[in-house]
């Protein structure tokens, strides 16, 4: 039941958001004026919906030690920017895991549109529920998504299941060291879908429970402070031109919450993790 809500909450949350597979084709259109024979990096100002965008992602893959050849699967890859970021430059293959359907269609579209989709792909699925085969991955990562799912017991259960002994599992996620104010964790859930944050402890934890070892944290609270006033002026920019181009502007929820997110990064109520650890 409460699996469901979450479910329903995020699909609800995610068919809105204004970073869409429209907007990026209308980004490519008026910056380039093509939307043929487009290359990868083409993509990457306009795909990552992570904070940090590509650096943050070297940072994470980096640390875990990604190496030619591996199979890394992404939980909740959205539209598959880091999927086809990973495929392109480290000469992995990779799989994406994403809930919501109109993000799995979006994130196949965009693959064929650059050509990756012999060594990258978006599945529909659910990261407490992944249909994988036991160790099939040499990495499972996820960027600022894990704060939506209702069961991460199950979640890691699932990393630590599809990866090879040895395999690593890196991630970044949003940390609190307490528990939001109700109306806080009120307005995180009805804007963005968010579950009851956990702390780095809390995540330390889960990961050992799981039956990881070797894990490393490290906390991105003051990285992310900048970064997410940035990231605001964008979907205050974004909603503008969504709302001329015709392409989903976020309901109004999302973006009262947003306001207030990043307000409770800069007072560090709220904060960002990454965390590596091995299988
Ligand atoms: C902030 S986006 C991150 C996308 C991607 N990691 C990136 O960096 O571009 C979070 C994504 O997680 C997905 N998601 C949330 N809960 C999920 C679940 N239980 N299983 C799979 N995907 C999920 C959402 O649908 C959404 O697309």
């Amino acid at each position: 039941m409460v699996a469901d809500a979450a479910e329903s909450q995020t699909v609800f949350f995610y068919s809105q958001h204004p970073i869409s597979c429209g907007m990026i084709l209308a980004k490519l259109q008026a910056g380039g004026g093509h939307t043929r024979n487009v290359q990868p990096p083409e993509l990457w100002p306009h795909d990552q919906d992570h904070f940090g965008g590509t650096s943050a992602t070297d940072a994470l893959v980096r640390q875990a030690g990604i190496a030619k050849g591996m199979h890394v699967v992404d939980f909740c890859a959205g539209l598959g920017g880091t999927v086809r970021y990973l495929a392109h430059c480290y000469d992995v293959t990779v799989t994406g895991i994403e809930l919501t359907p109109s993000r799995v269609a979006g994130a196949q579209q965009l693959m064929n549109l650059v050509g990756l989709q012999d060594r990258a792909r978006v599945i529909q699925g659910d990261v407490m529920d992944v249909e994988l085969d036991d160790e099939c991955a040499d990495m499972v990562i996820s960027q600022e998504a894990l704060c939506h799912v209702p069961d991460l017991h199950r979640t890691m259960a699932e990393a630590f299941r599809i990866l090879k002994k040895g395999g690593r599992l890196a991630f970044t996620s949003w940390i609190a060291d307490r528990p939001l104010s109700e109306a806080d964790a009120q307005l995180m859930w009805d804007g963005m879908a968010i579950q009851p944050v956990q702390s780095i402890a809390g995540y330390r934890g889960l990961v050992e429970a799981a039956g990881f070892r070797q894990v490393s944290t490290t906390d991105l609270t003051g990285e992310w402070a900048p970064i997410l006033t940035q990231r605001l002026a964008m979907y205050q920019t974004l909603r503008g031109e969504a709302q001329l181009a015709g392409t989903p502007t976020g309901h109004d929820a999302f973006h009262r919450s947003y306001v207030r997110f990043v307000e409770l990064v800069q007072q560090g109520a709220l904060g960002g993790i990454r965390l590596v650890a091995v299988k």
